[in-house]
Order: structure tokens, then sequence, then C-alpha cells
């Protein structure tokens, strides 16, 4: 007994025993790469074989078991592109969902086609013995890298996700219970907003199902050749979902067993900040207010009426600033503001003289306030920023404002309410007792249901019927048009019988007259 679990030790830990896992992550967004940075370095550091495209490379020298293919270059494309304006707060929200599928098809595109990744796809003989993919917005062009391989797929999301992906498990997607992300509704709906619920859930698949889809397929085609199954059953077949939720912000919803939420993945042990910083921070009794619309909405992309109700504000402030603004020159800058182009967010929200956080509300900054206890100030720009920061009003950590239109006292007398008043500090240790809660870390849990998924060659076990189940069928269509045919059935003979009845009590009569 003793010498099989000493086997089972030695075959458990032996080399033999590491997979070969491959990863394709190609949205040029640094905020959102942290979250699978994290996970496959995890994996690699488990002894697996991991192989990754992405715009952020590791390049960490002791790392040895991982090989990454840096397609970082797309991020002059973002830069062209200018993602902050084409998806402003004003753009529909349809159009601006249009607008993100556009681009990143164009990204992945262009990934596809370089010589390293294309010696990967390519390459027929090579096994995996599962493959990542990111998974967070509308680029189904993704799961082409999965289409020649006949491995297990996972994906995974930075963010809340959307409905299409909801779909390719069969998870509930309830337009009351859990509304879409992109709508920006809270709590209980009004009647407008239910009817605006239900159109997004239809019209959503429409644009989906019906052109991204199918557009996307036909590049992959140009990709992987034609004899790929359709990129829909490839998602169709997807073994299991990571993504990134927690019950701070998200809703809370029904999963299916291979609908996995995590979070706080990118969350890591405190560094020592660097000398300058550390000093700034010390000196600051008073406080300071760290400032940072994150590594999408660049500080020099606001408008110049902003930036100078932003400076006016902040020069009026009691406390010191500490602003990462992307650029070497800052307009009228303020005594009290100083700036750098990158700062170690985590190790500077772990400050103890950090009062308050003005945050553009990206899930990951998010995550990085709670679990140092900083309330925030939330100047939400671009997709699920809204939303998020929306929520963290209702939950009492923040306040939020609207960057396009708010006037200079509202931004200050925003950030001394949050930096003065203790109930703002109270609830963000209530948040981060919830939020740390948990049986283990995210990335451990990451790494085990990706383990999960390898060990039982894509846990097929875990998938819910309703993944395979059409519209019609999962909303018993067909058995209510029976039931309603039923009733109308039993209307008509109904009708009919009393008709009868009527007649031959009349008959009756006149025959009783006549006699
Ligand atoms: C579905 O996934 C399995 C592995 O889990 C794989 O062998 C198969 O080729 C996949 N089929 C499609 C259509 O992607």
């Amino acid at each position: 007994m003793r010498f099989r679990i000493l086997i089972t030790i030695v075959v458990f830990f032996s080399p033999g025993n590491s997979s070969r896992i491959l990863g394709f992550f190609p949205i040029p967004s640094l905020s959102h790469q942290r979250i699978f940075q994290s996970i496959w370095k995890e994996l690699s550091l488990r002894g697996h074989d991991v192989t990754v495209i992405s715009p952020n490379v590791l390049n960490e020298p002791d790392l040895n078991k991982l090989k990454e293919i840096d397609v970082g270059f797309v991020y002059k494309m973002m830069e062209e592109w200018n993602v902050a304006k084409k998806i402003s707060l004003e753009n529909h929200q349809m159009r601006s969902i249009m607008n993100i599928y556009t681009f990143f098809q164009e990204v992945m595109d262009i990934e596809l086609e370089q010589k390293e990744v294309k010696s990967i796809t390519n390459n027929k003989t090579e096994y995996y013995d599962v493959i990542l993919v990111q998974f967070s917005h509308i680029y189904p062009l993704v799961h082409g890298i999965a289409s020649k391989f006949e491995s297990p797929l996972i994906g995974i999301s930075s963010m809340d996700l959307y409905l299409h992906a909801h779909d390719a498990v069969g998870n509930p997607t309830h337009p009351l219970v859990a509304p879409d992300i992109m709508l920006n509704l809270h709590g209980k709906l009004g009647f407008f907003d239910k009817i605006s619920s239900v159109l997004h859930n239809i019209l959503y698949r429409i644009l989906y199902y019906w052109y991204a889809l199918p557009m996307a397929d036909k590049v992959a085609r140009k990709h992987f050749g034609e004899n790929i199954p359709y990129l829909g059953d490839v998602e169709k077949n997807m073994s299991l979902i990571l993504t990134t939720v927690n019950p701070i912000i998200h809703p809370i919803r029904p999963n299916v067993p291979n609908m996995i939420e995590i979070n706080q993945i990118h969350i890591r042990e405190k560094k020592p900040l660097p000398k300058d910083l550390q000093d700034y921070l010390d000196s600051a009794p008073e406080g300071v207010v760290y400032f940072s619309l994150g590594s999408n909405v660049k500080s020099a992309n606001i408008s110049s009426e902003i930036r100078n109700i932003i400076i006016e504000a902040l020069s009026e402030l009691p406390y010191k600033v500490l602003w990462k603004w992307e650029t070497d020159y800052l307009p009228n800058q303020p005594y009290n503001v100083l700036t750098r182009k990158w700062i170690p967010q985590q190790d500077v929200l772990g400050h103890p003289n950090i009062k308050v956080f003005i945050t553009q509300g990206g899930l990951q900054s998010i995550e990085e306030a709670i679990c140092n206890e900083v309330p925030m100030v939330g100047l939400p720009y671009i997709t699920d920023q809204p939303y998020n920061v929306r929520k963290l009003e209702e939950f009492g950590i923040a306040i939020g404002l609207n960057p396009g239109t708010m006037t200079k006292d509202q931004f200050k007398r925003a950030i001394l309410e949050v930096a003065g008043n203790k109930k703002y500090k109270e609830r963000v240790r209530e948040a981060k007792a919830i939020l740390t809660d948990q049986p283990m870390k995210g990335v451990e849990k990451a790494v085990w249901w990706i383990e999960y998924v390898i060990r039982h060659k894509g846990a097929k076990h875990l998938r819910s019927p309703a993944a395979d189940l059409s519209f019609f069928e999962y909303f018993l269509v067909d058995v209510a048009l029976f039931f309603v045919f039923c009733a109308l059935l039993l209307t008509y003979v109904v009708v009919k019988m009393i008709r009868w009845c009527r007649c031959r009590s009349k008959k009756g009569l006149t025959k009783e007259k006549a006699n």
C-alpha cells in the first residue's frame, strides 16, 4: 500500500506528468493581459510545457518551460486606432461593440500572419493537452487556433462575459436576473429597462451569430484552411470557461458546472517601492490621492478642457497627488502633483498614506483598490467601466462622475468626500473581507481547473445539456405551441357543443309549439 502511494507520488511529480499547453491571448491591453500572465506563469512553474502568443510577454529567464511569442507590435495599431475615442461613452452600445469587434479582428488577423505564429498553427504533428484562449469580448476568430488541433479548449476572460460566451456552455442568460454588462442596468429593473434588456439579448445574438461569427469564420479559413470545422462549432465545443468576476461588482447568477468564476488572479505579494515614490508617499502624512486611468485610457488623450478641470481641482486639494501621466510634460502642473509615466500600482495602493484612488473603473484596478482598502472616485470611459463604477457607488466604496460632463467643483467635492468621510473606508474594509474570504487563491483555482480539464480530456461530463439545445427547444416553444393548439381545439369543441345544444333546445321548443 505504502509502496503504491510512493509510486503515485513519484509519478505525479515526475516530468512525465507535465502537459503541453498552448495559449492565445491576442488583445493588446496590459491590464487584461496581467490576468493571463499570472495563469501561464503558474502553469509553467508547475512543470507544464507552455507556449503562449501574447502582446505582453513576461520574458523571465527562470521560466525555462515557457515559450512566449511576442506580438507586442500590435500596440502601435492600438495607438493609431485610439481605442478610447472610438468606443467612448457617446457611442451607441451596438456600434461600440461593433467597433471593438472590427478592431480586434484586424489585430488577430495580423498576429496570425506572423511567421512565428504560423510555425505553431501550421504544425499538424504537434499535440496539445489543452488550448487556452482569451475570451473577453466579441472576437470569435480567436477560436481559429483550436480548429486544427483536436485538443480541449478553455476560454479565459479577464472580465464579465458577453452573451455568446454564456451560450457556448449553456449558461442561463436571463435578461432580468443578470442583464448584460454593456447595458449598465442595476438592481430592480423598471419596465422600459426590462424591454431594453430583452431587446439587447435578441439583437446581440443576431449580430453575433449572423454577422460576427460567419465573418470571423471566413478569415479563419484564410489562415487555417477550408477543412476546419465551423468556428461556431469550435466555440460550442468549449470544455470550460474561467471568468473574472466578483460578488462586489457582478450580478449573482446561477452557473453551469463548467463556468468557473475566478478573481484576484493578478494580486501579488507587495514589493518594495522605488525610493523616490517611497519618499514621496512617506512625506505626506496628510494623505495622497493616487490618480490613474489605467492602461487603455491614456491621460494624454483626455481633451484639454477636461484636463484643465482636473488640474484645477487637484491643485486645490489639501493632499499630495500622484498621477500616472504618460507624457513628459503636464501643462500647468500644480506644485502638489507628481507625475510618473509608469507606477507600480499595487505597491502604491498598499501605502498607508493613500487616501483615494481616482480610477477609470477597470476591474483589475478595482480589485487592487479593494484588496488594499482604498476607496475610489470613478471616472469611467469604456466597455464595462460605467457599470463597474455604478456598482462601487451602490456598495458605498466610491463616488462616480461622468468625465465628459463633470465640473471642477463636483470633482473636487467627490475627492474630499471619499477622502474625508470614514464610511467609505469602513465599507471598503467590508468589501475586502468578502472578496478575500475564499477556499483557495484565484490563480490556484484557475490552474486547478485547467489541470482538471487536462486530466479528464476535456471533461465533457460537466457539459450542460442546455448548450446543445436550440432557442426553440430551450424556451419550449414547441411545447408552448402545442398547449396553445390544445387550448384552441378545446375552445372550438366547447363552442361547437354549446351551439349544438342551443340548436337542439330551439328545435325542441319549436316542436313543442307545433304540438
Ligand atoms: C471538440 O473537442 C474535442 C476535445 O475535447 C476534440 O477532440 C474535437 O476535435 C473538438 N471538435 C470540434 C468540432 O472542435
